[in-house]
């Protein structure tokens, strides 16, 4: 392919940068199955101490990052969890949740900002005691950036108002922040503010921070102990995966002060599309990070 090309399909067809190659030939590399790739070491430290968390665990996908933190939160047979009808965890990871990890989903309805409201997620809420017949909620999960929503961020404020309802009852939070580092930029917030509510996190280095491969999870020591064994499990132990967090550790530290640009960009590619007669797009063209949807009309 030319060049000359930009292809804005989607932020995950991005390529590593020339210091990211350079960085991947150079690594220092080990087991990482047995937890001697120093690289991958030096990734997972950056990440759990940027989020705030006690560790963090680098996974091949966005997918099994997601799928391992489900099966962990709900690992009693039996177990539920609440999350958005328009997430990407329902929609698009072939029911995983369901299929491999046995979990039973409830879902609300996302709304167009990518919130799922208080009262929809309370109401579906089952702390079953006493009662054989009911599935018992373990987990609720969030998306942000959203998006099938277009990029819609959540609010450090509507997160805090989710965490609190979860105490409550006794439920853990999932993120699913595959763009965790899109909203940080948009929202001004640093990454720890942004996720404390949160028992779990999964984020993606792969999408607009442009590494080749990688996603990250972070939680408590315990957590991620589990997580390591569950990663195994599911064939995601990857050896001399130093190569690949090399590249993802430049990701962590050049490319989320270059977003604000991609969301400027995005916001003026939505302008001038709106002006293209033919070409349908969000009216309020409320492009709030990197995701621009329209289609085309055909007379
Ligand atoms: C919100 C969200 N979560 C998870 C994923 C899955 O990531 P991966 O493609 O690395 O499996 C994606 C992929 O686009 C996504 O958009």
């Amino acid at each position: 392919m030319s060049s000359s090309f930009i292809d804005l399909s989607s932020d995950a067809v991005t390529k590593p940068t020339v210091e990211m190659r350079q960085a991947m030939l150079d690594a220092e590399v080990g087991d990482d199955v047995y937890g001697d790739d120093l690289t991958v070491l030096k990734l997972q430290e950056m990440t759990a101490k940027l989020l705030g968390k006690e560790a963090a665990l680098f996974v091949p996908s966005g997918t099994m990052g997601n799928l391992i933190c489900a099966l962990n939160h709900c690992s009693q047979f039996g177990s539920e969890m609440i999350l958005g009808d328009e997430c990407y965890m329902h929609i698009y990871q072939q029911g995983g949740c369901a299929t491999l990890a046995r979990i039973h989903s409830q879902t609300v309805p996302t709304q167009p900002d990518g919130t799922l409201l208080l009262h929809d997620i309370e109401q579906r809420i089952r702390i079953v005691k006493d009662d054989d017949h009911f599935t018992c909620t373990k987990l609720v999960c969030l998306e942000n950036t959203h998006n099938r929503m277009g990029g819609k961020v959540l609010t450090v404020e509507y997160i805090q108002s989710v965490g609190k309802l979860c105490q409550q009852y006794g439920l853990k939070l999932h993120m699913d922040g595959s763009r965790l580092m899109n909203a940080v930029v948009k929202l001004g917030v640093s990454p720890a503010e942004l996720v404390e509510s949160y028992d779990s996190v999964l984020f993606c280095l792969s999408k607009g921070l442009v590494a080749p491969v990688g996603s990250l999870i972070v939680g408590t020591h315990e957590f991620i102990v589990q997580a390591k064994r569950l990663r195994k499990v599911l064939g995601g132990g990857m050896r001399q995966a130093g190569v690949l967090a090399a590249a993802g550790i430049i990701s962590l530290a050049q490319m989320p002060k270059l977003l604000n640009l991609d969301h400027e960009n995005a916001k003026l590619l939505a302008e001038g599309l709106s002006k293209i007669n033919g070409c349908e797009i969000d009216p309020k063209n409320d492009v709030q990070t990197n995701m621009v949807f329209f289609s085309i009309k055909f007379q």
